[in-house]
């Protein structure tokens, strides 16, 4: 006759801990994570960092979003860029949506691509020495105009690369810093990439990824020298791009409707596009058509054509494509 109350052996019973323990962790990691993605009440960034927000790259895109966003929570905000005429109208904006009476708003003009970009970066430090300074977002940053080999990478593409992305958060926080140091306190934000921290390759965009490697082993660095400093360094990081002039509507279904109709870049069509494409992870169906670039989030559709950017071309009825026109428009969005 069979025992049916036998004991497990110990081995067995020393795994199941083990799976019970794993089962734990595993379901701490998440809660904290939930709370502290979902639940966790904001900082009040003013009373803890400082007054004054830098937002480098405040003109278009996420770094727009969180000047609006710093200014929204009560700080001051240094809005960095190129062009002169979209910093004034971004500030404009800005400032017509605070609530403060006393909110203030200032700019400074950097082309972080220019041969003078150390100098001007220099100039930046100084205009910002007077500013109680909290909060800088290393924002500014760019990628690859469609995927492509390393060796059809050109000089420029890689110069505009490398300052972009490594020299101009490099040279900012050099000139920042000293004044959190001396405060004792200040939050340091970079943009880093899901291509270099999430992905453990990213063919095609090698030089883009390496970058921003350097941007998040850049912040994890300075987050563990200035903690005793009460500076906190963060890289966020972004699994694809995402960029306003990609607004899908409807259902995902339709989004791969339109997936399939987009025709591919050049470089898929020669080739270089293909292996990107097998992994799934491009999005064929973004646009950066200059026109696309509108302060209003709700300027652009979805292939590229602004109502509302300043300049650009009335809206044409839709036409088809050739195929050489719409590869034209197309970028990968990273
Ligand atoms: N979007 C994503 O999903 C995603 C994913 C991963 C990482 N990121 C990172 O997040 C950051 C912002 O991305 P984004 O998509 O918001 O970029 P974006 O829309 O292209 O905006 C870039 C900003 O940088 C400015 N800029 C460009 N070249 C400059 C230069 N030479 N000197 C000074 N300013 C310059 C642009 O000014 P203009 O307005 O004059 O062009 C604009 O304000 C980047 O570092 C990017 O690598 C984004």
């Amino acid at each position: 006759m069979a025992c049916t109350d036998a004991q497990p052996p110990a081995w067995a019973l020393a795994l199941a801990a083990l799976g019970l323990l794993a089962t734990a962790r595993a379901a701490a990691r998440l809660a904290l994570w939930v709370y502290a993605a979902f639940l966790r009440p904001a900082k009040p960034l003013r009373r803890r960092y400082g007054a004054w927000a830098v937002v480098t790259g405040a003109t278009d895109g996420i770094g727009r979003a969180l000047a609006f966003r710093l200014a929204a929570s009560g700080l001051d905000v240094v809005l960095v860029g190129r062009d002169p005429d979209k910093l004034a109208a971004v500030a404009a904006d800005l400032k017509s949506k605070q609530r403060r009476p006393d909110a203030q708003v200032r700019t400074f003009v950097v082309d972080f691509t220019a041969d003078d970009a150390a100098a001007r970066v220099v100039a930046l430090g100084e205009f910002l020495g007077g500013l109680d300074v909290g909060v800088l977002v290393n924002n500014v940053g760019t990628s690859y105009p469609y995927a492509r080999y390393f060796h059809e990478v050109d000089e420029e593409l890689a110069r505009k690369l490398i300052r972009l992305n490594v020299e101009a958060v490099t040279r900012v926080t050099h000139a920042v810093l000293p004044g959190m140091v001396e405060r004792r306190r200040g939050a340091i934000v970079n943009m880093g990439s899901g291509a270099s921290a999430v992905m453990p390759s990213d063919p095609l965009y090698s030089v883009y990824v390496a970058t921003k490697a350097y941007v998040d082993q850049f912040s994890r660095c300075l987050y563990v020298e200035y903690k005793s400093k009460g500076i906190d360094v963060q890289c966020q990081v972004y699994p694809y791009r995402w960029r306003r002039s990609w607004r899908p509507s409807g259902s995902p279904l339709s989004w791969r409707r339109r997936r399939r109709r987009t025709p591919a870049p050049p470089s898929a069509a020669s080739g270089t596009g293909r292996g990107a494409r097998r992994t799934g992870r491009t999005r064929w169906w973004g646009s950066s058509s200059p026109s696309c670039r509108s302060p209003s989030p709700t300027g652009c559709s979805s292939t590229g054509t602004s109502a509302s950017a300043p300049g650009a071309a009335p809206r044409t009825p839709r036409r088809r494509r050739s195929s050489g026109e719409g590869r034209r428009r197309l970028r990968i969005d990273r």
